[in-house]
């Protein structure tokens, strides 16, 4: 079924569905982990979304045990230094993204075991690292969410706004992080979980790119597009338009090359996978029996800094969804992909 839509979307663009892994790359990616949690101090911890600063920092949010942003600061150098920004009444964060220079906005909520929300905890919160000291400021509390989870700033708002993906209730918000107004921005068919999945998730990560909102589904394990206009609000009669495919049962949040590839965190399958607009996904790094990206659940593109332009950050949660082998999990880490040789 996918397949055919796959198809009819590829036949659009004028691509051609089935792409061979490109000859120029040699994979997998070399891969390193530059930063990982001590499970003696943070047990059963998972790392769940990532932001870089104009300095290079890496800016990682924990879904659990707490409700800290950690600052990752000179990420490369070997051993780097790191400290937490703290985010009050939630015991766990999800999407980060920056809004305005050096200032990030991050969804918080309570959840009672992975995954699974208190109801009425969900809230977005910023991050201001203008100072010497971070400060957070609570934006808007959202009582009617179900599970806020990836965010991205709306290049184009007249005000400082961003659309927020909310796989409870498989929709997506639109958020002013100046008045902390909200509204629904998109809720498509394309958005919801299966039913029947070991854990329903629909709508995760999300991108904005030239006028459309770019979304994972975790279930269907695909990227879709819909058509926004300039305030982030999908426009009326739009449709969702399948642009990649990946073949595995689930995927998390994803990245956009500036070729237009998308590189999805594959989670439960333990592996970071490409896919070039309208085909399936091809294995860049991992191995769904490996912990080199265990349970990894999204990633950011380097380049802010000249040291950094080739990497590619992913976070993980340490397999503590789908254990690898079934029975090995580990500490939430940060890894480091070279993607020098992908062409
Ligand atoms: C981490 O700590 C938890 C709680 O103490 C324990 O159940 C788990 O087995 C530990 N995991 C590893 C990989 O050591
Ligand atoms: C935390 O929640 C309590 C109870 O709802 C409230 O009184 C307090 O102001 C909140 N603190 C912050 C920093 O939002
Ligand atoms: C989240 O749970 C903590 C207790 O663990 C509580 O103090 C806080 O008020 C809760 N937050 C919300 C938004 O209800
Ligand atoms: C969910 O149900 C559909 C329809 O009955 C079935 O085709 C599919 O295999 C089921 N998926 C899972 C994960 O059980
Ligand atoms: C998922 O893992 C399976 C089994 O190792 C592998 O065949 C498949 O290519 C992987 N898919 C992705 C997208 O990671
Ligand atoms: C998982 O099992 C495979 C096959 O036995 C093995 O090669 C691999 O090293 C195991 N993975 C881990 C992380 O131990």
């Amino acid at each position: 079924m996918h397949f055919s839509a796959l198809t009819l979307l590829a036949f659009a663009c004028g691509n051609v569905v089935a792409t061979p892994t490109p000859r120029s790359a040699t994979l997998p990616l070399p891969a390193r982990t530059i930063f990982q949690l001590n499970n003696n101090t943070d047990p059963n911890s998972w790392f769940e979304n990532i932001a870089l600063r104009r300095n290079g920092d890496l800016l990682v949010t924990m879904l659990q045990p707490y409700a800290s942003v950690y600052s990752i600061h000179q990420p490369l150098s070997g051993s780097p230094r790191s400290s937490i920004i703290s985010i009050a009444n939630a015991t766990g964060l999800t999407g980060i993204v920056e809004t305005s220079p050096d200032v990030f906005t991050v969804l918080a909520g309570n959840y009672s075991a992975l995954a699974t929300p208190v109801p009425q905890t969900m809230a977005v919160w910023e991050i201001d690292l203008r100072g010497l000291k971070p400060t957070t400021r609570l934006v808007t509390k959202m009582p009617e969410a179900g599970l806020l989870n990836g965010a991205a700033a709306i290049p184009t708002s007249s005000s400082p706004a961003i659309l927020v993906t909310d796989n409870g209730i498989n929709r997506v918000w639109r958020v002013d992080v100046k008045t902390g107004k909200y509204e629904t921005a998109a809720e498509v068919p394309e958005m919801k979980s299966v039913p029947n999945a070991t854990l329903p998730l629909g709508v995760n990560g999300l991108k904005i790119r030239n006028g459309y909102m770019y979304f994972s589904n975790s279930n269907l394990a695909s990227i879709y597009r819909l058509a926004i206009d300039k305030n982030g609000i999908a426009v009326q009669g739009a449709k969702a338009e399948l642009v990649a495919k990946y073949d595995t049962d689930n995927i998390d949040d994803f990245a956009i090359d500036e070729k237009g590839n998308f590189w999805a965190a594959t989670n439960f399958n333990n592996t970071v996978a490409v896919a070039k607009p309208g085909s399936t996904g091809f294995v860049v790094a991992g191995k769904s029996t490996e912990l080199t990206v265990a349970g990894d659940t999204a990633l950011a593109f380097g380049g802010r800094t000249a040291t950094d332009k080739n990497i590619v950050y992913v976070t993980t949660g340490g397999a503590l969804a789908r254990p690898v082998n079934g029975t090995i999990t580990e500490p939430a880490k940060v890894v480091a992909i070279d993607r020098t040789g992908f062409a």
